[in-house]
């Protein structure tokens, strides 16, 4: 692994055995693709919780590097070239050179996502993706904390926080995850495409269905038929423009030729679905830290006035829910060229692995690795810090990161200043949180 005599160039990265290449594939990617890349399989998400099969995958990462150090890591999977980043430098390295020569279109990601948005930015390259990519940084006010139409998205969050806890109340105060997620995709669709969508299940159902599709990427042939229907209800959306919702947004945006607007909301639809996840979690990490819980109390009396309170602990908890149980564990680039790394050269056409999880619980590097530290989010993060990365970074940096924390936290927010949540499920130890913590499974009692 040393570069000796021989030229850069010519040198390649270190290479797993077909072995550890296998145990990579069993214990870091297999999970993740039994539990649904795109949309989760409860039964498989519990089934991973209980066996602690997402630590097994941190703890593989951390034998390879700790016998291969720095890496990337190559593995000999035949037909594909893969590589698994080690080193917390070549994370900021991969994320921060996107789109060259780490493009985020990487091969499997866009068989995934063919299936209901062909043409969404995350899986285009080139003017394409420029294009894309800016359509909405505008619309989801990529730069801003609070967005631009914050003051019209507030009420809706109010309401629909209000009706789900009577709700509850009224069926004997047990909140599940699936009466939680129904109530957050009424904000959904109301804060999406407007008002008139509240009740519009059906189209959840639609991008459910397209979603399970994409969980088989090249696997299974893509249904034209319910992608078309899908992608022209984001016109008809887009047409409506319903004041006060993002469809009206961002028709008034400024878009190329190539902006494809309708390809871009699917991905909304789907990324909306683990913010729903996020949340329910983080109401369960509060449910177990009281201080914490008393804290954010403070801070929402505080804030009660504000048109769009910024809530920073509670911002912050959700940042920890995903620090703690990534909902996108793996990061996936992929090389447009041949790139030189400090042990060798990686191949173009690689597909890079940047596998959140280790990153966020090595035990062997962070104190914090396995118990909620919301303090660590009372600061932007930058390229100087160990990477902790649930929404990415560089240029592929979620554009909706503001926005969806704007969001989760108001709606926490207006749970908890409404009533007192147990967490009845599980027993959560504060010094040594799970590997997984199963949403579908989390039950609170309302009082
Ligand atoms: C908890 C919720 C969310 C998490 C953890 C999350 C995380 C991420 C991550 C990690 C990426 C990069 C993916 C990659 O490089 O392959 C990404 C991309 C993206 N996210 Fe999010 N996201 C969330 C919610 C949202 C929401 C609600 C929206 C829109 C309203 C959104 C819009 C996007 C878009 C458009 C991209 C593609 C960016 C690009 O092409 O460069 N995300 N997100």
């Amino acid at each position: 692994m040393t570069v000796n005599s021989i030229s850069p160039v010519q040198n390649p990265l270190p290479k797993a055995t077909w072995a550890e290449t296998a145990q990579v594939l069993r214990d870091v990617q297999g999970p993740m693709v039994a539990k649904g890349p795109i949309i989760r399989r409860p039964k498989v998400v519990a089934a991973s919780e209980r066996f602690d099969l997402d630590g097994r995958g941190v703890r593989r990462a951390q034998a390879l590097s700790d016998k291969y150090g720095r890496g990337p890591l190559m593995l000999s999977i035949p037909g594909r070239n893969m590589a698994l980043i080690l080193d917390p430098e070549d994370v900021h390295r991969v994320l921060d050179d996107s789109p060259e020569p780490f493009a985020t279109a990487e091969t499997l990601k866009k068989h995934a996502l063919k299936h209901f948005e062909p043409k969404v930015a995350l899986i285009s390259h080139g003017a394409e993706r420029t294009q894309r990519r800016r359509l909405n940084e505008h619309t989801l006010d990529h730069g801003h904390p609070i967005h631009r139409m914050a003051a019209a998205f507030m009420p809706t969050v109010e309401q629909e926080a209000k009706a789900l806890l009577e709700q509850v109340r009224a069926d004997g105060g047990v909140l599940e995850y699936q009466t939680f997620l129904d109530a957050w995709f009424r904000i959904v669709r109301r804060v999406v495409l407007g008002d008139s969508a509240r009740e519009d299940t059906d189209l959840t159902q639609l991008t459910e269905k397209l979603r399970a599709d994409g969980n088989w990427a090249f696997l299974k042939p893509v249904d034209k038929t319910g992608r078309a229907a899908l992608l022209s209800q984001m016109q008809e959306a887009l047409d409506r423009a319903e004041p006060g919702s993002l469809a009206a947004f961002m028709a008034k945006q400024p878009q190329g030729s190539e902006a494809e607007p309708a390809q871009q909301i699917p991905q909304w639809f789907f990324a909306f679905d683990p913010a729903g996840m996020a949340t329910f979690r983080a109401l369960a990490l509060l449910a177990t830290h009281r201080e914490s819980l008393d804290a954010a109390r403070r801070e929402i009396s505080a804030e009660q006035h504000e048109a769009a309170p910024m809530l920073p602990l509670l911002r912050a908890t959700v940042l920890e829910s995903l620090r703690l149980w990534p909902t996108t564990p793996m990061i996936l680039r992929e090389t447009t060229t041949d790139v030189e790394f400090a042990h060798g050269v990686m191949p173009a056409g690689t597909s890079v692995l940047v596998f959140a999880p280790f990153f966020h619980r090595d035990d062997r590097q962070l104190d914090f690795a396995h118990r909620f530290a919301p303090e660590l989010w009372d600061r932007p993060r930058t390229r100087d810090d160990w990477p902790l990365v649930p929404f990415s970074a560089g240029p592929g940096l979620c554009p909706g990161r503001h926005l969806v924390l704007l969001l989760t936290s108001n709606f926490m927010a207006e749970i908890l200043s409404r009533a007192e949540l147990d967490l009845e499920s599980h027993f959560l130890d504060s010094e040594n949180l799970p590997s997984l913590l199963n949403n579908f499974g989390l039950r609170f009692r309302l009082s």
